[in-house]
């Protein structure tokens, strides 16, 4: 299990450990050239494939996009259908490549949505790739922080029905999506909107938030280093104070926080 960032203080560096992304603004790309939407949408599986090799360089560990949020089934039924099967040829051209650098790869969210072949090179992506560890990289697809919290909630009473009303944070965290990984130390928006639009509700709760209004398609290594450049100026207090940071090294009394493990 991995630190949790309210019951412990998570280690640091200088690279985030886990870069989380709201890959935005694929539509508003493809307005302004006159093209149709989807066209962005194309655009920005080029923006994930470099930002996946951009991110191996940088020695990140864990990179989570989100692709498709359970709300975005109410976008138009072409667009749907165009996103459902640009994920397809992505998968088909894609994980070999995958593969053959070390990535890890896994899918997040509720996939009974998905149609049967969908989900097929879904799992035999993860299972080909399920030993690798230069990169975990998380697709989040129909996938909502809400629906997220429900079904680790749904989860961990069925498992522990004798518990009930009395579950702490660390018996939920083994039932959520992604508790495979550490939490997001960075989180970056593209397209502008600073909202979290249904992410990681959980796992966010610490994160260091980056929003830019670059569209996804446009977003290139320079501006992954600027916002890794933010956040290495940010003071992480994880609730404490500067004058704690400071002290050094901190002593145990003063990072504990009630209930620790
Ligand atoms: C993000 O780009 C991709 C998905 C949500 C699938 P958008 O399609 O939301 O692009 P904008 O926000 O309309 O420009
Ligand atoms: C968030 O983008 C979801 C994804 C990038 C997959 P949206 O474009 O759907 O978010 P809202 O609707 O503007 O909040
Ligand atoms: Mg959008």
């Amino acid at each position: 299990m991995f630190t949790s960032s309210t019951r412990s203080i998570p280690e640091q560096g200088s690279v985030p450990r886990h870069l989380a992304v709201i890959m935005d603004g694929n539509g508003r790309w493809a307005k302004k050239r006159f093209l149709p939407r989807v066209a962005g949408h194309q655009q920005g599986v080029e923006t994930v494939r470099r930002t996946v090799k951009a991110c191996i360089e940088r020695g990140i560990d864990y990179l989570t996009l989100f692709a498709f949020s359970s709300e975005n089934w109410r976008r138009p039924t072409e667009e749907v259908s165009f996103l459902m099967n640009l994920f397809i040829s992505a998968l088909e051209r894609e994980v070999g490549r995958l593969h053959a650098n070390g990535v890890r790869l896994r899918v997040v969210g509720d996939l009974s949505a998905f149609e049967p072949r969908l989900i097929d090179l879904v799992r035999r992506g993860e299972n080909l790739t399920a030993s690798n560890g230069k990169l975990t990289l998380t697709i989040a697809a129909n996938y909502g922080g809400r629906w997220d919290l429900m079904q680790a909630f749904n989860g961990l009473a069925l498992a522990y029905p004798e518990k009930v009303g009395n579950y702490a944070e660390a018996d939920l965290e083994p039932f959520l999506a992604m508790s495979y990984a550490p939490e997001p130390d960075l989180f970056i928006r593209t397209g502008g909107e600073q909202r979290i639009s249904n992410f990681l509700l959980w796992q966010l709760a610490y994160c260091e938030l980056f929003f830019t209004d670059a569209f996804w398609p446009d977003f290139d290594e320079a501006m992954l280093d600027n916002a890794i450049a933010s956040f290495r100026k940010r003071e992480r207090r994880f609730g404490r104070t500067s004058e704690q940071l400071l002290a050094v090294p901190p002593s145990p009394t003063l990072t504990a926080v009630p209930g620790d493990a």
